[in-house]
């Protein structure tokens, strides 16, 4: 240690490296953590995860209320209105309050934060505003930003990112999303739920890539009858900013005639890049891969001994929580212990109403893989969604057709986001369909669902 300042430093303060600084704190390293932004805990906290969620619960208690959904179960309200001022400021609330948490856990672990952006003067050494540190393992946090779209510059008045599209002041009356992807599902039902037209202009001719073919469809489905409008198949030419709105002209994606739509205000949300520039990661002798990621091997390891890299900026997943394993991960392999992540076994959550979860292989890819069965089981057949009116989706159980080993498994439930954990759980333990469907599952949730699908792999669920 003698002549390095600190064990570990952490370039990035997001999910990914505030968690590896506070556990190589925990396991006894002297650490610090290098930030940029005036708050730590990164996009997640400042302008991701937390935000949209404050937002979207904001906006599905506005719509329960407005659509009279409310008023169906007894519950009148004679007068409301939207207050939107309110609705942001407890956004701005929600992210202090855990941002300031943060840094009390940095102070509580004493993890020492360095306020500025780092760059690489060699593999040891990195420049922080004016102080330069060395450091035994420094470990690259630096997360993604959004990908911009030739030919749409965002001027976070009428063509916003995903940033600026949490902090409108005003309901778009007709609001534009470039992709069909987590972002744009997401914020789109914010700004549609308290009034906005959206309208969703997708390249692929499907939403959401990555997910099971059957929750694509069907989630769909259930979002046009919510009053999406979907363009799929379809490509962005040109933005051109119309007084205090904008004229996009599209066209088929294959090509073919353009057409012009107008919008109040055009969210691009087309994907993620990761966060290498200004960095100099060569002085580390460090290089990236054709998307701009950093490699590493099993144990976050990149090829210069004493770097590590975690989170959005390595290949997988950009997803917070794959970030925070992975951040304990890489602070436990520093410390000499063994630090894993399954990166088979990730679940990823769309935050809609109703929302839409999944974990380990789709159909498709499953059956790629080898012969499978699959069980499905309806949510409208499941008592407690159909006592709240919440009849969307289903829950579906693949698994291996030799070892009835779970493999895959996909939701579309109101609540699929917590309902993916059991999932998830029982994947990591090797699970078959048969172990679920013989776990007692609490009457009446949600949860029964997942059982009843797992009886239906083997043919016999009990309330369809
Ligand atoms: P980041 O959170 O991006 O943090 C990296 C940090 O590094 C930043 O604070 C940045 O300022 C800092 N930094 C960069 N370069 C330097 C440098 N040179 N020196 C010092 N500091 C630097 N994921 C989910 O799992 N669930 C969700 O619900 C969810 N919702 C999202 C909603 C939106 C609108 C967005 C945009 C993303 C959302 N995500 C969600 C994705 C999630 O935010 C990311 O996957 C996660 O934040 C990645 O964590 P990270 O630690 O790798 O990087
Ligand atoms: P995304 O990758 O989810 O979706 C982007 C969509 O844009 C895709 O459907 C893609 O086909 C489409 N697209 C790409 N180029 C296009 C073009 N030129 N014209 C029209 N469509 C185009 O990316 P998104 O929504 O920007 O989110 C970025 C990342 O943030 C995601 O990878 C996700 O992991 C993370 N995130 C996670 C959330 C969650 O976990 N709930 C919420 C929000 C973001």
């Amino acid at each position: 240690m003698a002549d390095y300042d600190f064990d570990v430093l952490v370039i990035g303060a997001g999910p990914g490296g505030y968690v590896a600084a506070i556990r190589a704190a925990q396991l006894g390293l002297k650490t610090a953590c290098a930030e940029g932004r005036a708050t730590l805990g990164g996009t997640c906290l400042n302008v991701g995860c937390i935000p949209s969620k404050a937002l979207l619960h904001a906006s599905e208690l506005y719509e329960e209320a407005a659509s009279g959904a409310l008023a169906k179960l007894g519950v009148k309200i004679d007068a409301m209105s939207l207050d939107i001022d309110a609705m942001q400021a407890q956004r701005v609330d929600a992210v202090k309050g855990l941002t300031g948490g943060v840094e009390f856990l940095f102070k509580k672990n004493k993890v020492e934060w360095l306020k500025g952006y780092a760059a690489f003067e060699s593999k040891d050494t990195v420049k922080v505003g004016d102080r330069t540190v060395r450091a035994k393992n420094i470990i690259i946090a630096t997360g993604s930003s959004v990908t911009p779209l030739p030919g749409v510059t965002v001027d976070n008045e009428a063509i916003v990112d995903s940033t600026s599209a949490l902090e409108l002041t005003k309901v778009p009356g007709h609001l534009v999303v470039i992709g069909g992807g987590v972002i744009g599902l997401e914020l789109g039902s914010v700004w549609r739920r308290v009034g906005a037209k959206v309208t969703v202009v997708e390249y692929l001719d499907q939403i959401l890539p990555g997910m099971d073919g059957e929750v694509r469809k069907e989630a769909n489905k259930i979002f046009k009858k919510q009053g999406f409008e979907f363009k799929l198949s379809t490509k962005v030419t040109k933005a051109e900013r119309k007084g205090a709105g904008v004229v996009l002209t599209v066209e088929p994606a294959a090509g073919g005639a353009a057409e012009t739509i107008e919008a109040d205000v055009v969210l691009v949300a087309i994907g993620r890049k990761p966060n290498t520039d200004g960095l100099a990661l060569d002085k580390a002798g460090l290089t990236v891969n054709k998307r701009g990621q950093i490699e590493t091997d099993h144990d976050f390891a990149t090829g210069v001994p004493g770097v590590w890299a975690i989170g959005d900026v390595i290949p997988g997943p950009m997803l917070a929580h794959k970030a925070e394993d992975e951040g304990i991960a890489v602070a436990e392999n520093i410390a000499g212990l063994t630090g894993i992540v399954n990166h088979d076994v990730i679940p990823s959550v769309v935050y809609t109403m109703p929302e839409i979860a999944g974990v380990g292989l789709t159909e498709e890819a499953a059956k790629e893989k080898g012969e499978i069965k699959v069980g499905k089981f309806p949510m409208l057949a499941n008592s407690r969604a159909k006592t709240n009116h919440e009849p969307w989706g289903f829950v579906k159980v693949i698994t291996d057709a030799k070892t009835d080993r779970v493999v895959g498994v996909w939701m579309i439930a109101s609540v699929a986001g917590t309902m993916i954990a059991q999932a998830a759980q029982a994947m990591e333990f090797g699970a078959t369909s048969e172990d679920i469907a013989y776990t007692c599952h609490a009457h009446p949730t949600h949860a029964e669902a997942f059982k009843e699908a797992a009886m239906a792999v083997l043919g016999k669920p009990i309330h369809v």
